[in-house]
């Protein structure tokens, strides 16, 4: 099988692979649209396992699983209405869920949780978001994303905006972006840098790569435009959030100043740092990226569960 058993992170797929579940997911899309129906999952089960809030990650992973024929077992809200209220721990968790589901994708708030679960877990694990590591299926869905608006992911020159120290999506899609041949430009309010693996990843890689608070400037050359929220669930400090309210906004006015009429994306939810005034741009890809979102976890669930081969 091209990919691994687990999708943990993006950090080690390489850039066949990425490609082959981008393929697989473009491929999905008369039967997402319900044009065309299918069984190719008929008698397996996904179990969302969600120890934090979710609105598209869980539904989309819910939505893909249906379309292709098989069931969901869900629990939306891990941290109160699983044993994990009673402590159970996270490994004990995943040793049952095991036994009820044949795939089982987990949102959890501690970085490396998806990482322990699939160590735990006899069936496939994805990782639907753990802590301020990782989000690989929205970092997949992100680059799915920009193929199909801009045609290619090579040569692009790509800024990503926000709170960029907290973002998980980011850390994948920036894991992602580095097996292919772009400038990276990361905007941010001081102190709210990405991680350095995520700068030496561009080093290694060799790929051109800036970070600067600059964000009218950096915007001027962008070809893609990724904005993110600040992540006050897992701020240091509570008080920042006030502080960096309003610090950074995409608007009408701003892309005005680009120059090569660049796509605007939001992993969402949007809560003031990207304007609505955007939503009539013809750029504006962010409702796009939720219906990426079902096509992607259709070719996830179908590659993991060995229904796609290559
Ligand atoms: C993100 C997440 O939970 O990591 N949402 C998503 O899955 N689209 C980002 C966020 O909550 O800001």
């Amino acid at each position: 099988m091209l990919l691994p058993k687990h999708l943990v992170g993006l950090k080690d797929l390489n850039r066949q692979q990425i490609e082959f579940v981008l393929d697989v997911a473009q491929g999905m899309e008369p039967i997402a649209q319900g044009w065309q129906r299918s069984d190719l999952l008929k008698g397996t089960i996904l179990a969302t396992l969600f120890f934090e809030p979710s609105t598209r990650t869980r539904l989309s992973f819910e939505t893909a699983m249906l379309r292709l024929g098989g069931g969901v077992i869900s629990v939306a809200d891990a941290l109160r209405t699983s044993s994990a209220w009673k402590g159970e721990s996270l490994a004990d968790t995943i040793r049952t869920v095991d036994s009820y589901a044949d795939i089982i994708a987990i949102r959890h708030a501690t970085s490396g949780a998806a990482g322990e679960a699939a160590s735990h877990s006899r069936v496939p694990v994805l990782n639907a978001g753990d802590g301020t590591n990782e989000h690989p299926t929205q970092g997949l869905l992100d680059l799915l994303t920009i193929r199909r608006a801009l045609g290619r992911l090579d040569g692009l020159s790509v800024v990503m905006v926000g709170d960029l120290k907290h973002t998980r999506s980011i850390n994948s899609l920036a894991y992602g972006l580095s097996n292919f041949d772009v400038r990276v430009t990361f905007v941010s309010p001081k102190g709210f840098e990405p991680a350095q693996p995520i700068l030496d990843r561009m080093a290694e890689r060799e790929r051109s790569c800036r970070v600067t608070t600059d964000l009218r400037e950096a915007v001027r050359d962008a070809e893609v435009i990724y904005v993110c929220r600040i992540q006050k669930e897992r701020l240091e400090h509570a008080e920042d959030a006030e502080r960096l309210k309003g610090s950074y906004l995409v608007d009408m006015a701003l892309l005005r100043d680009a120059r090569r009429e660049p796509i605007v994306m939001h992993h969402l939810p949007r809560v003031g740092e990207l304007a609505e005034d955007v939503d009539t741009y013809p750029g504006a890809c962010y409702f796009k990226q939720p219906w990426n979102g079902v096509l992607t976890r259709m070719a996830l669930l179908a590659i993991l569960l060995g229904r796609v081969l290559r």
